[in-house]
């Protein structure tokens, strides 16, 4: 496994962790899930999620990918050789490309709309935009095109390399991200009538809170923080070993839950100014934020970098999901870089074709009375990566021995941390993240 890529600079492996982390998950998902659940208290629940239960099964996979050197199905092979882990290592690689093939889809959404939005095409009522919304998406030729757009463009990244591809243009897109994402909070909060979206997000409201409110707080943390997808073992993979692992998952956390409110603040006090429901779905970014920005002055200005912001939070995310097939193919099967990349693009490609032809009737998968698209969603948040991230923080547990645990957090003992800080990490991933897993999906399937 000689000339392995790897990231040159700390700064880098944390923007490129970042830009993993921060997606479409912050800017669709987690202010829809606070508007259907209480706003504030969801987002206590949150926060306790993240930093308890998901951030031991970051350490977990940091290790994993990071002590084996290896793509995340070569990890599991190379860190238990002859056990039943290979299969966990075929979930690791299995997940992530049904995953990108939708987000991908979704991906061709936001550059549709940036275009939309340039060429001012949302003034026309809320009514209308859902229809524009529900007819561009179930187009069979429109989406397709950009999807394809989206995903060639995350796969030139990925071709250039790991630290002249991925780790080059992450450090550029996130600082712009932020930037960007806060000049939208700022016009968000000064709007009139924004005063309750911001009691909204910082009131807590604990009468909304029901069992389905810590599902979707779980399920919402493990989509955010890219985990049980392969994608943090492979990172880690290619990062130093003087390198802090408890220190760079705790930034990728605060970061991605940082943006995440910032995305709560920028979308929260727009749509209550507006006196639009908080509960949209979906819709809440492609429907009530045009219908928002055809109402203000400059409206069509913010509304291109609204969706430019969506574009480059969702290619550093698909970069690092494609990044997890390519590593496979190259490692497992010898092929060069380039080839891995135009392999993952014809796979990934072709699934994810049939994802967005099923939005409209030209292709009728359903199952459970979901169609493709819809399917690869709910399966890849709802099981398989919780599954993914379940057997991860079991495998660093209860396989990996404690020594060799602790001699990655410690990075061989040159990062200085407390013994007992060690046996707090240990004992939450032994006992607090598995159980709580588990106990939160019983609740769900059950
Ligand atoms: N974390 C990304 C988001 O919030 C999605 C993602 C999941 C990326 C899994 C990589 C791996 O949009």
């Amino acid at each position: 496994m000689e000339n392995r890529d790897n990231f040159r600079s700390r700064i880098g492996v944390l923007l490129a962790l970042a830009g993993s982390a921060i997606g479409l998950g912050n800017l669709w998902r987690f202010p829809y899930l606070l508007g259907t659940n209480g706003g504030a208290a969801f987002i206590i629940i949150y926060l306790f999620f993240v930093f308890i239960i998901c951030l031991p099964i970051m350490f977990s996979e940091f290790t994993i990918g990071r002590r084996s050197g290896a793509n995340a199905f070569g990890a599991y092979k190379i860190l238990a050789p002859k056990s039943k882990w290979g299969i966990v290592g075929i979930l690791a690689v299995l997940t992530p490309t049904l995953v990108v093939s939708f987000y991908s889809v979704v991906g061709g959404w936001t550059i549709d709309y940036m275009v939309k939005a340039a060429m001012s095409r949302f003034s026309m009522g809320s009514e209308g935009l859902g229809t524009l919304f529900s007819d561009t998406i179930s187009s069979p030729v429109e989406p397709i095109i950009y999807m394809l757009v989206f995903l060639a463009l995350s796969c030139l990244v990925v071709a250039a390399g790991v630290e002249k591809g991925i780790e080059k243009y992450t450090k550029i897109m996130m600082p712009a991200l932020f930037i960007m994402i806060i000049v939208i909070a700022v016009r968000s909060v000064t709007l009139k009538g924004a005063g309750a979206g911001l009691s909204f997000l910082f009131n807590p409201d604990f009468s909304k809170v029901t069992g389905q409110t810590f599902l979707d707080a779980l399920g919402q943390a493990f989509f955010s923080l890219s985990l049980g997808c392969g994608t943090i073992i492979t990172y880690a993979s290619y990062v130093a070993k003087k390198e802090s692992i408890v220190g760079l998952s705790s930034q990728t956390a605060i970061a991605d839950t940082t943006f995440a409110l910032l995305a709560g603040v920028a979308i929260m006090p727009a749509v209550f100014a507006f006196g639009i429901s908080p509960s949209q779905g979906p819709g809440l970014v492609f429907v009530t934020l045009p219908y928002i920005f055809s109402q203000i002055p400059f409206g069509n200005v913010l509304g291109v970098i609204f969706f430019f912001v969506l574009f480059i939070a969702a290619i550093t995310s698909a970069i690092s999901l494609i990044e997890v097939l390519v590593a496979y193919l190259k490692e497992e099967f010898g092929f060069s870089r380039l080839a891995a990349v135009a392999v993952s693009f014809f796979g990934v490609g072709t699934v994810a074709v049939l994802c967005s032809l099923s939005q409209g009737d030209m292709v009728r998968i359903e199952l459970f009375g979901k169609n493709l698209f819809d399917l690869l969603d709910y399966t890849s948040s709802n099981i398989l990566m919780p599954v993914g991230g379940l057997c991860a923080v079991i495998f660093a547990g209860w396989v990996l021995k404690k020594p060799e645990i602790s001699d990655e957090l410690t990075s061989g003992g040159t990062v200085k941390l407390k013994k007992t800080a060690i046996e707090v990490i240990f004992f939450l991933i032994r006992y607090v993240s598995p159980i709580a897993v588990i106990a939160i999906m019983l609740g769900a399937w059950l």
